[in-house]
């Protein structure tokens, strides 16, 4: 199989798509990688080092379109590719179309296989795939908040631990999911107060069990989202459901309750987030915005601030799944393994993923009538 590398080019995207690693893997599986020039740079994979796990450099995005069967990304393709996609071609990446309307259309035309890393679901309900980049950012949101929080910002001055004598940040988690767990460990680990929602008791449960009452737990609802809110200093929001639009549960009364000062960090903005008030993602280049005296911080892709972490903690999970897409082709692949069929969001000019197609009010059907299954 040929599979392509293109450098992501989203706004202040670090990370890279395979490391030399795992482009010695699948070379080794007697695959081609074709994969463009710098496209690890940042991460300090450079060229010599793809050269010599056995992939091909090619100067231009185009190049890698045009040569290969699977592209492999991370970020969805910015509308500068959507031209380069070729009709019929695999691609694999984070995608989130639930929120891309535009680029769910190209797919559509151009008759794309695309399969979401953040769809990939096992039978038990877990993201393989979306969970090491939700641990990233969970523990990210933590170090974020607390510098937002500094008055060379625009915090409200408090040191999130805290002193003796001095109180620490309250810190309000929404999700006690993948990145809601990961927010408390920092949050917790570094002495704030801390406060976790779910609307699953199951959840909430885990959450007691691994933190033994150092962080509280509450139902989440209308009422404890504005009980907590009120006092919080740092907002969370880590909910889930996937491949659906997040709810708009911050809303904006609940908003104008909040101190002075206060941070959101709109983690789940990737799927439109759960602030009333942010309705588009803010970017690396321009993090936060203030709005009712509350600083607004939505970057949809937060593990692109520690690439070289993000990307080899991606290749440990992703490459599995890369690996039987190549050895065995699309069909058998997804036929063999149920996540990843889960995880087809279009194939052949169709919605095949049922949250996708409901957020965006447009027809699905169901992939095993396609392919036979
Ligand atoms: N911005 C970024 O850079 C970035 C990076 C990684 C993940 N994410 C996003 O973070 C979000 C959370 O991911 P995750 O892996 O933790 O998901 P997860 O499935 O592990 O957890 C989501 C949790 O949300 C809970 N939930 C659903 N509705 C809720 C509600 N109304 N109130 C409170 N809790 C509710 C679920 O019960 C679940 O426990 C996703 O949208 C994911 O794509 C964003």
């Amino acid at each position: 199989m040929i599979i392509g590398v293109p450098k992501e080019i989203k706004n202040g995207e670090t990370r890279v798509s395979l490391t030399p690693a795992s482009v010695e893997a699948l070379v080794e599986s007697e695959h081609t990688v074709y994969i463009q020039e710098n496209a690890g740079i940042k991460v300090g994979f450079g060229d010599e080092l793809y050269q010599h796990a056995g992939a091909k450099i090619v100067n231009t995005a185009e190049e890698v379109y045009a040569k290969s069967e699977i592209v492999v990304k991370v970020k969805e393709p910015q509308p500068s590719e959507y031209e380069m996609l070729k009709p019929g071609q695999t691609l694999l990446t984070y995608l989130h179309l639930a929120v891309e309307p535009k680029l769910t259309e190209v797919l559509l035309k151009k008759k794309i296989t695309a399969i979401a890393y953040e769809t990939i679901q096992c039978a038990d309900g877990r993201l393989p795939l979306l969970h090491p980049m939700s641990e990233i950012a969970g523990k990210m949101s933590v170090q974020i908040a607390a510098k937002l929080l500094e008055n060379s910002e625009a915090g409200n001055g408090l040191l999130i631990g805290g002193v003796p004598g001095v109180a620490p940040a309250e810190v309000l988690i929404v999700g006690a999911g993948t990145v809601g767990l990961n927010a408390a460990k920092i949050a917790s680990g570094v002495g704030a107060g801390v406060t976790i929602l779910d609307i699953s008791p199951e959840k909430l449960n885990i959450i007691d069990n691994i933190f033994n009452g150092r962080v509280k737990t509450a139902i989440s609802n209308r009422y404890n989202l504005c009980k907590f809110a009120k006092s919080a200093d740092v907002v969370v929001s880590a909910v889930l459901n996937p491949g659906a639009k997040a709810p708009k549960i911050i809303t904006k009364d609940i908003e104008k309750t909040m101190k002075k000062g206060s941070v959101i960090i709109d983690v789940s903005i990737d799927q439109g987030g759960i602030v009333e008030s942010i309705n588009e993602p803010t970017s690396i280049e321009r993090p936060y915005f203030i709005e009712h005296g509350v600083i607004h911080y939505a970057v949809p892709n937060i593990p692109a601030l520690v690439g070289r972490t993000a990307t080899v903690s991606l290749n440990n999970y992703s490459l599995p799944y890369i690996m039987k897409l190549a050895d065995k082709g699309f069909i058998a692949a997804v036929k063999s393994t149920p996540e990843m069929y889960k995880g087809v969001n279009t194939y052949q000019g169709k919605l095949v993923n049922t949250d996708v197609a409901a957020a965006l009010e447009l027809p699905y059907t169901e992939l095993s009538v396609l392919i036979g299954f």
